[in-house]
């Protein structure tokens, strides 16, 4: 039967009461559950300690590491980000006691004046080229550079106090990421062999058009039949996650689905399409799902970082080479690539030449 928590959340509204909606077709039925580890490898781990020193060794050796994992995976798991845990337990906490509270009080959540990509609630519109309907619920807006969301944030909890460390929770984790995203596109372009400022300069100081999107999972009666999140690829450039104790996100390595164990204050990174098409398709960005399981509610969080819309994102010329001829448009911007070559997802011809 439903459990308490599933029955707080939006996805179930206008959901037929036998659940038949959220069953997929059998052959995106999870083959690997949430908590089975026992995969031959490992998501790579790479320790960015060496960010604090600024030993340019250092920093190289690091470079060639998120280079060759992101050409290799399009994953990584970094640990040692300088993201203090504080930081990342307090968004976690204060995500929970928002996706806690009753619905009503969560459906005022909703930015007046933005977009429906702002607020709470899951768009089933952004749902619409999966299979089957996702058991997700999720909490997105934007943090910069002031938080849109104070304002109906504060509608939503009954306590001023408690709407304040939310919108607050939300501007310093983010706001820590907008740092360490700039650091890791550094980083990449560093261990390109290209100049250190190829990947950040299009955001010209700015935190871009970044969102940040909290995702609540509650537990499923119907785990091995469905999904929190179909198989897809990120559109944007870079993408920063964090799991709470309980797995569920899984990772498509060579044709092959494993689970990303959760690890406390580690973060996980990976390339979305924008970057791909950026990079000629040195960097990978890699298919990617969510898994649900019968028992415990899962929350993640994720951080997408995309340039400002109309920035001008050009292939550096020595990513053109007789080994990687030209695969990708020389140059588009990301708003472009928002309207027109959302490649993967509803067929269009993307970013490929
Ligand atoms: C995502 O792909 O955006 C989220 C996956 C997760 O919840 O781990
Ligand atoms: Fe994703």
């Amino acid at each position: 039967g439903l459990r308490p928590e599933a029955k707080k959340s939006n996805l179930l509204r206008g959901a037929s009461a036998d659940l038949s909606e959220f069953i997929w077709p059998k052959d995106q039925w999870p083959s690997v559950p949430h908590n089975d580890f026992h995969m031959a490898q490992e998501l790579p781990t790479v320790d960015l300690s060496g960010l604090q020193s600024n030993d340019p060794l250092e920093l190289e050796k690091i470079a060639q590491l998120l280079v060759k994992t992101f050409s290799n995976w399009g994953f990584v798991q970094v640990i040692n980000h300088g993201v203090p845990t504080e930081v990342i337990d307090r968004m976690q906490y204060e995500a929970r006691k928002f996706f806690d509270l009753p619905l009503e009080q969560k459906e005022k959540g909703v930015a007046p004046t933005s977009s429906k990509y702002e607020g709470f609630g899951y768009g089933v519109e952004s749902g619409f080229f999966y299979a089957g309907k996702p058991w997700i619920d999720r909490f997105q807006c934007r943090w910069s550079p002031v938080c849109e969301i104070r304002e109906p944030v504060e509608k939503v909890f009954t306590e001023t106090s408690d709407a304040e460390l939310f919108s607050n929770s939300i501007e310093e984790y983010n706001g820590r990421l907008d740092k360490l995203a700039m650091q890791i596109l550094e980083l990449c372009a560093r261990g390109l062999g290209l100049p250190v400022d190829t990947f950040t300069k299009p955001f010209n100081g700015t935190a871009g058009d970044c969102i940040a999107r909290m995702n609540y999972y509650p537990p499923c009666p119907l785990s091995s039949l469905t999904l929190g999140l179909g198989a897809h690829t990120d559109p944007n450039l870079l993408t920063i996650l964090s799991q709470c104790k309980v797995g569920g996100l899984q990772v498509c390595k060579d044709g092959t689905w494993m689970s990303v164990k959760p690890k406390p204050d580690t973060l996980i990174i990976n390339i979305g399409d924008t970057f791909e098409a950026w990079t000629n398709g040195r960097f990978r960005s890699v298919e990617h799902r969510a898994v649900v399981n019968e028992t415990e509610s899962r929350i993640s969080m994720v951080y997408f970082a995309s340039p400002p819309a109309k920035s001008l994102i050009q292939m550096p010329e020595q990513l053109i080479t007789p080994q990687h001829p030209l695969k990708f448009r020389t140059s588009f911007t990301w708003e472009e690539y928002k309207i027109h070559l959302f490649k993967k997802h509803v067929g269009g011809n993307g970013v490929k030449t």
